[in-house]
C-alpha cells in the first residue's frame, strides 16, 4: 500500500489533529471520491465536530447532520442531486440555519469549522451552494423547521484521484486575488503593508482568508485594518447572489454572505493559533466605501 493510501484507510482516522493553518493549506474543493464509505470512527469524529458547532460568533443557531452511505450501499447517495459536478461522494454534511440577522455568516463560519475537522481526518470536502437539489437534501435531513433554511451543503468522502493535481494548482497561487486587492489600511485607498508593525503578526491569518473557499471562487472578502480593529467587508459580485433574478428563481441563498463567514472562521482560527486573542463585534466604523457593491459586515477587535 502506498503511503498516501495508508493515510486514507476507510477507518482509523489520524489520532492528532493538525494545526488550523495546516488544515487550511491542505483543504481544496474535492470533486472526485473513492467508493469506500466513511468508516465509523471518522463518522463519530465528524458527529462530534457538528455537535460542537451550533452557535455562531454572531449569535445565530445552526444544526448539522451527516448523510452517509453504509457499507454495501454505495448507490444510496447517487440519487442525491449534485448535477454531476461531484463524483462518487459517500457522504454529505447537510445543515439548517435558523433565520437571524447574521445567519448566513454564522452558517459559513460553523460549517467551515466542520469542513476543517474533516480535512484533519484526511477526508475530502466540497462546499455546494448552487449545484444541489435542495428538496432532496432537506428530505434526507428530516425536514426543516419553519424558521430554518438550508443555505449550502458539503460533500465529503475519501479523496479520489483529483487530489494531487488540484493541490499543485493551488500551490502555484494562480487562483487567488493578490493581497493588495483584498487587504487595506485605515481606508480602501491604501493597500495594507503586510510587513509593517501591527499587521505583521496577522500575515498568516490574512493568508488564511485568501485561501478560503468561496462560491465560484469570487473571493468577495475585503478587510480594512484600523489599529486593533480588523473590519470585514463584503464586495458583492455584480449579478450574483442577492437581488439577482437567477438566484431568486432557483432559490439559491445569498452565498457571498456564507463566504464572509468562512473567511471569519479562517482568520479567527489562525489568529488564535498564533496567540492573538480578540472578539467579533458588529459596529460599522463608517469608513467611506469604494462603491455601492461594498458593505460592512463585522469587525475583529484584537485584545491589546
Ligand atoms: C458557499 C460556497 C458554495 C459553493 N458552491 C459550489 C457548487 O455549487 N458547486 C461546486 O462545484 N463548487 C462550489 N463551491 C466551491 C468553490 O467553487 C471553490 O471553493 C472555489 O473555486 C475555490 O477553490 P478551492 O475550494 O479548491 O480552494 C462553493 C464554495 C463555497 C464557499
Amino acid at each position: 500500500m502506498a503511503a498516501a493510501d495508508a493515510l486514507q484507510t476507510p477507518d482509523a482516522p489520524p489520532t492528532m489533529s493538525p494545526r488550523a493553518s495546516r488544515l487550511i493549506r491542505r483543504r481544496y474543493s474535492c470533486r472526485s471520491y473513492r467508493a469506500e464509505p466513511i468508516g465509523a470512527a471518522r463518522q463519530r469524529r465528524l458527529a462530534e465536530s457538528m455537535a460542537a458547532n451550533t452557535t455562531g460568533p454572531l449569535g445565530s443557531q445552526a444544526r448539522f447532520a451527516l448523510v452517509a452511505a453504509t457499507p454495501g450501499d454505495d448507490s444510496a447517495l447517487r440519487r442525491l442531486g449534485t448535477y454531476g459536478f461531484i463524483k462518487g461522494a459517500t457522504g454529505f454534511i447537510v445543515g439548517a440555519a435558523r433565520r437571524a440577522p447574521n445567519d448566513l455568516e454564522d452558517y459559513g463560519y460553523l460549517l467551515e469549522r466542520v469542513v476543517l475537522s474533516a480535512t484533519g481526518l484526511d477526508l475530502g470536502t466540497c462546499w455546494l451552494g448552487g449545484t444541489f437539489t435542495r428538496s432532496t437534501f432537506v428530505r434526507r435531513f428530516g425536514g426543516l423547521e419553519r424558521d430554518e433554511t438550508m443555505p449550502a451543503v458539503v460533500s465529503v468522502g475519501l479523496i479520489g484521484d483529483d487530489g494531487s493535481e488540484r493541490i499543485r494548482e493551488r500551490e502555484e497561487g494562480t487562483r487567488r486575488l493578490p493581497s493588495s486587492e483584498l487587504f487595506f489600511e485605515r481606508g480602501f485607498g491604501e493597500p495594507l503593508d503586510l510587513a509593517a508593525g501591527g499587521a505583521a503578526g496577522y500575515a498568516k491569518a490574512l493568508e488564511a482568508v485568501r485561501m478560503a473557499p468561496s462560491a465560484t471562487n469570487k473571493q468577495p472578502w475585503r478587510l480594512v485594518r484600523d489599529g486593533t480593529a480588523w473590519h470585514f467587508y463584503l464586495r458583492r459580485t455584480k449579478g450574483y447572489g442577492k437581488g439577482s433574478a437567477l438566484f431568486t428563481l432557483l432559490r439559491i441563498a445569498d452565498l457571498q454572505r456564507v463566504d464572509l463567514g468562512i473567511a471569519m472562521c479562517h482568520f479567527e482560527l489562525v489568529a488564535r493559533e498564533r496567540g492573538l486573542a480578540g472578539d467579533w463585534v458588529v459596529r460599522d466604523p463608517g469608513i467611506s466605501l469604494p462603491g455601492k457593491d461594498t458593505q460592512y459586515v463585522v469587525t475583529w477587535v484584537a485584545a491589546s
